[in-house]
């Protein structure tokens, strides 16, 4: 074959390494344009471009394989201008592994309540200047995540709170469907970026399971479960997890949007999901709590005033291997530094959790994890 009639590799690559044999869990290996990820995945969150409090070489020396950005504020800063000139995100922020950008509209309407949808797109008013209306469309979104450049791009999606019922939740997911064709046909990079549809619908499994069935007719090379974990009832959320891996294509990476809880990461992978990301471990850490698999701990509590052990004695991050509860409580007034501090050990601790997760499945004792997880979490309470 020569050069010129040699079919490019496509964007994705996805096999499943190994099955657990009593729950839906899998570990697969996800081959990305800038690296390979292990999945299970947690995705840390860099929304501007930075994540909060770690440097790109410190996500490296804690084998982070893929972080995830966001279309709207980095459509805003540095801009498309910005990024355009430097040769997209990756070389901006100086990350060689892989990057997943949301799509935008999300948090315009879920976050800030700014947003208006309409047919054409999501209308908001700037954060910044009242007066100033803006509109993503479908198009628009893409068109700046083909700038940013990331591995993985999202669909807009129209997102309702997971408590509301009735018609809209119906309108949205339809709404979700023809904006995942608007988004495919956008796509001017679709040798270099996979785009992601969302599935949507509510806690309504009947509209889940129509929104699956016509999200998988598309040409896609992965899935995301959005509209999840906004204060629904646990029941509500596994339930609508569970249908959807039941129905998505077994062959392709299922990424479930905004979800970070250790409880919801175990859970959600017994049913079947290999991606996730969520703000929760950096958010948490800037208020000095650590996260640990006996729970969280707050580090200004006085309690560990003289407590010279380390956040986790099992953890091999540079601050358990550095620094004591002591020191870091001593410096929780500084908070810059020490929320840096905790923010490496919790980061540390959501990829320690997914790796421990993928070698349960490997070794076919996923179960035994599971149980033993929840024993730790929850002790006497099983
Ligand atoms: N992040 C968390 N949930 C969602 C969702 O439903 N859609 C998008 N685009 N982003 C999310
Ligand atoms: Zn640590």
């Amino acid at each position: 074959m020569t050069a010129a009639t040699a079919t490019k590799a496509p964007p994705l690559a996805y096999q499943v390494m190994a099955k657990c044999s009593t729950t839906k869990a899998r570990v697969g290996n996800l081959v990305l344009p800038h690296s390979h990820v292990d999945t299970p995945v947690f995705m840390p969150v860099g929304t501007q471009g930075t994540l909060k409090g770690i440097l790109p070489d410190q996500l490296l020396t804690l084998n982070c394989q893929i972080l995830l950005g966001n279309t709207y504020h980095l459509g805003l800063r540095p801009g498309t201008e910005v990024l355009k000139k430097v040769g997209g995100l990756h070389k901006f922020m100086g990350w060689p592994r892989n990057i997943l950008t949301d799509s935008g509209g999300f948090q315009m309407v879920s976050l800030l309540d700014l947003a208006e949808i309409t047919e054409e797109g999501v209308k908001f008013r700037s954060p910044y200047d009242e007066s100033n209306e803006c509109m993503l469309t479908p198009e628009h979104s893409i068109q700046i995540q083909n700038v940013i450049g990331a591995d993985i791009i999202m669909q807009l999606d129209d997102v309702v709170k997971t408590t509301t019922t009735g018609p809209r939740v119906e309108e949205a997911m339809h709404r979700t469907i023809r904006w995942i064709d608007r988004c495919l046909e956008a796509n001017e990079r679709d040798h270099d970026q996979n785009i992601f549809p969302i599935v949507q619908g509510g806690l309504n499994p009947e509209l889940r399971k129509q929104c699956v069935a016509e999200l998988t007719k598309r040409a896609v090379r992965g899935f995301a479960v959005g509209g999840l974990s906004g204060g629904e009832s646990k029941d509500d959320f596994w339930k609508t997890v569970h249908v959807c891996t039941d129905l998505l294509p077994d062959d392709k990476p299922r990424y479930l949007m905004g979800v970070g809880f250790a409880e919801d990461l175990v859970v959600c992978v017994a049913l079947g999901i290999d991606m996730f990301d969520c703000v929760f471990p950096t958010r948490t850490a800037r208020f000095g709590c650590a996260l640990l698999h006996s729970g969280q701990i707050n580090l200004k509590n006085k309690q560990f005033e003289k407590d010279f052990r380390p956040i986790d004695e099992d953890c091999t991050c540079s601050t358990c291997t550095t620094y004591t509860r002591a020191y870091l409580h001593n410096i929780a007034t500084v908070e810059s530094v020490s929320s840096s501090l905790i923010s490496i050990h919790n980061v540390a601790y959501q990829l320690r959790l997914m790796r421990e997760m993928r070698e349960a499945i490997h070794k076919n004792c996923f179960p035994d994890y599971v149980r033993g997880f929840f024993k730790t979490l929850y002790p006497g309470e099983l």
